[in-house]
């Protein structure tokens, strides 16, 4: 029985420019575990990928490698590729961003949001190289920070004082490409304005299968207001021209999503299918992306306003997921705890890492942890302990004793009738993307299964002649109990799945066919499906990522586009107990000579002094905090500056200029005072 649901599924598109890595994966499975389970419940499933291609990192790269940007694209793709394959993530098809299929997409979604009135053209200033003769992005701009004074902070943001601000107030800016000082420069820039698709967005939020954090952050957004979205860069550019232009480009965001629809074009020209079928505003169709929460703002507002502004279908969800961290911490290529997809291949099967993040991924957009000795301990105990032990505890007696053949009958038909009881709730579980729930609950029937041989002892009947028959039954049942659990997990361990297919000699894609048991069946010789796995691989592989880092150092990458609103990676809440608010007293404040906006201010916290510089001077004169009292993170390491060591942070809120003021506590605080 199949129902007739069509599904175009996709996963956010690897940038050509780095390699894949374990955060990486995370997705690729999750999304392919989905696409499996669609597929063995008999629905049409177009389940598709491709390489992000496109931006001036992409073009810096290639020309300091000395070959054209497509030869790069195209070799990245082709790496990237294998190692999807090498994790069997099941693909219809991985395109590329460059090819004939998107531009022409592009161009036909450009004109229609141009048509129906939704482009606008303004001069915006900018930073440019007048070296290497382009402008520069603002991950390519270095300077002091306009706020604090921090030297070689990026353009967009410092790292010391968070503030953000725009690449033309960097203080004595460079060109991190040639390292020339950048000219301000007017272009004419081409947006999609945004504020016209707000009612159809807050349409779409409402009635779209949106996770709770999703739509909390879209209502932040809407609350922020929504602003025009710069889609344009000039030449020189790798990407798209903008029709009707001779030196403008796409910017990499925009095609990158439509890429989706351009491998869609793809495979439909393949197939003899019309793209509308799937596409059109009515297709009934669901259109499905799996993304990480740094690129939410790109696939909850852009892409959805792009597709309803050109009349096209809009997302039917957007399944967001979080980062992976490595025993705890943020994967770190300094703590050699960054381990690329290819590394991780070299020492072990996919199916381990598979289902290791199945086993923790839940439908929330929370951050999974690789315990490396959890991983160890838990593909051991569950796939190789709890799983195959089932047939393997069987499988030697129906080859030796029974010619290979299951019984007539099972020993337990109520037992197997129980498995099949949960069929729909595992499959609903997967689908709602509770992936955890489903092996849980797919473990707790495997240690029935288990408890039923060890109960029924066949190797202990064996050597009762009176009792061949019911050791026929019972390890035939043992069999069908081990081919349901396996075609369950089918979509999580495909290469495991795929070895017990051969030895039970039947199929496990189509997951209805397990209502019937396989009955006076021939099944093949049990080899071992999977073997257990030690922590001194594990070692081998973190030694192994350590080499990868020193062969990045040697040649540095430039990371891809960040999102223009990346939401902050969360912190626990023992994190933020981490923090040491205290209240101090301002016993003295200076001007700090060359620096524009900072004052040096001197704290008591009660016996305490400490040395801060705060970016406060444009709304606070020296002599007027002198006496005050504020609040300080008195635990911060100290910095240096260029104008001297600082030593904690005070907190100020306000939107900038005159109006930053510096918390202050009622009278009775004492300095020293611990702020709960
Ligand atoms: O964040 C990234 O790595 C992007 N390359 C993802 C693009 S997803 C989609 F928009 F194409
Ligand atoms: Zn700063």
């Amino acid at each position: 029985m199949s129902d007739q649901r069509k599904l175009f599924i996709t996963s956010a598109l690897p940038y050509a420019n780095g390699a894949l890595h374990l955060g990486h994966m995370l997705e690729h499975t999750q999304s392919d575990i989905w696409a499996r389970v669609n597929r063995a419940l008999g629905r049409q499933v177009r389940y598709l990928c491709a390489e992000d291609t496109h931006g001036a990192p992409i073009m810096l790269r290639a020309e300091k490698e000395g070959v054209t940007p497509e030869e790069f694209v195209a070799t990245t793709r082709k790496e990237h590729w294998e190692i999807l394959q090498g994790f069997n993530i099941s693909y219809d098809h991985y395109h590329t961003t460059h090819s004939p299929e998107n531009e022409a997409m592009v161009a036909k979604i450009y004109n229609k949001l141009k048509d129906n009135g939704h482009i606008d053209t303004k001069v915006v200033e900018q930073l440019f190289d007048p070296e290497k003769q382009m402008f520069l992005a603002d991950r390519f701009v270095k300077g002091e920070c306009p706020k604090c004074g921090t030297p070689d902070q990026y353009g967009d943001n410092c790292e010391n004082c968070a503030a953000t601000y725009n690449a033309t107030d960097v203080i004595n800016p460079r060109s991190v490409i040639s390292g020339a000082t950048p000219i301000i420069k007017e272009s004419l820039h081409y947006f999609v304005n945004l504020k016209n698709f707000e009612g159809m967005l807050k349409d779409w939020m409402e009635k779209g299968a949106l996770q709770d954090q999703v739509i909390n952050k879209l209502k932040e957004w809407f609350e922020m207001g929504l602003q025009s979205w710069d889609i344009s860069r000039d030449a020189p550019y790798f990407g798209f021209k903008i029709p009707g232009t001779d030196d403008k480009y796409f910017y990499v965001w925009l095609d990158a999503p439509v890429g989706y629809l351009g491998c869609l074009q793809y495979v439909c020209d393949q197939n003899g299918e019309d793209i509308n079928d799937w596409i059109a505003p009515d297709a009934n169709t669901e259109m499905v992306h799996f993304v990480g929460k740094d690129i939410l703002y790109f696939h909850s507002l852009f892409w959805p306003a792009m597709l309803h502004g050109s009349e096209l279908k809009v997302p039917d969800s957007v399944f967001v997921h979080g980062f992976v961290t490595v025993n705890g911490k943020k994967m770190s290529k300094t703590r050699g705890t960054f381990i690329n997809a290819s590394t991780y291949l070299k020492h072990f099967k996919p199916d381990y890492l598979r289902y290791y993040y199945a086993a923790k991924l839940s439908d929330k957009i929370v951050d999974l942890d690789l315990n490396l000795e959890d991983f160890v301990t838990k593909v051991n105990s569950d796939l190789v302990g709890k799983i195959v032990n089932i047939a393997s505890r069987c499988a030697g007696f129906i080859h030796k004793k029974f010619d290979g053949k299951l019984s007539d009958e099972l020993h337990n038909p109520e037992l197997y009738q129980q498995f099949i009881d949960n069929s729909d709730e595992i499959a609903q579980l997967f689908i709602q993307r509770q992936y955890s729930k489903a092996i849980k609950l797919i473990m707790t029937l495997a240690d029935n299964a288990n408890q039923y041989i060890s109960d029924m002892a066949p190797w202990q009947g064996i050597k009762d002649e009176d009792k061949q028959l019911e050791v026929h039954q019972v390890c035939s049942t043992g069999i069908n109990l081990f081919r349901v659990l396996i075609s369950w997990l089918s979509p999580v361990v495909p290469e495991t799945a795929s070895k017990a297919a051969a030895f039970l000699n039947t199929d496990l894609s189509d997951w209805h066919a397990i209502n019937k048991p396989l009955l006076n069946h021939a099944v093949n010789k049990f080899k071992p499906l999977i073997t257990r796995i030690e922590m001194k691989t594990v070692e081998a592989m973190m030694e192994d990522s350590k080499e990868d880092l020193k062969s990045i150092e040697e040649s540095p990458v430039i990371t891809g586009p960040l999102a223009d609103d990346p939401i902050s990676d969360e912190i626990s809440f023992d994190d933020f107990a981490k923090i040491d608010l205290r209240i101090a007293k301002i016993v003295d404040a200076q001007h700090v000579k060359g620096a524009d906006k900072l004052l040096q201010l001197t704290l008591d916290l009660g016996g305490l002094t400490k040395n801060v510089f705060a970016g406060i001077k444009s709304a606070y004169q020296p002599e007027d905090l002198i006496g005050k009292n504020t609040v300080m993170v008195a635990n911060l390491a100290p910095r240096k500056m260029r104008f001297g060591l600082s030593e904690g942070m005070v907190l100020a809120a306000g939107p900038g200029g005159k109006d930053l003021y510096i918390l202050e506590p009622n009278q009775g605080a004492e300095p020293g005072m611990r702020v709960k």
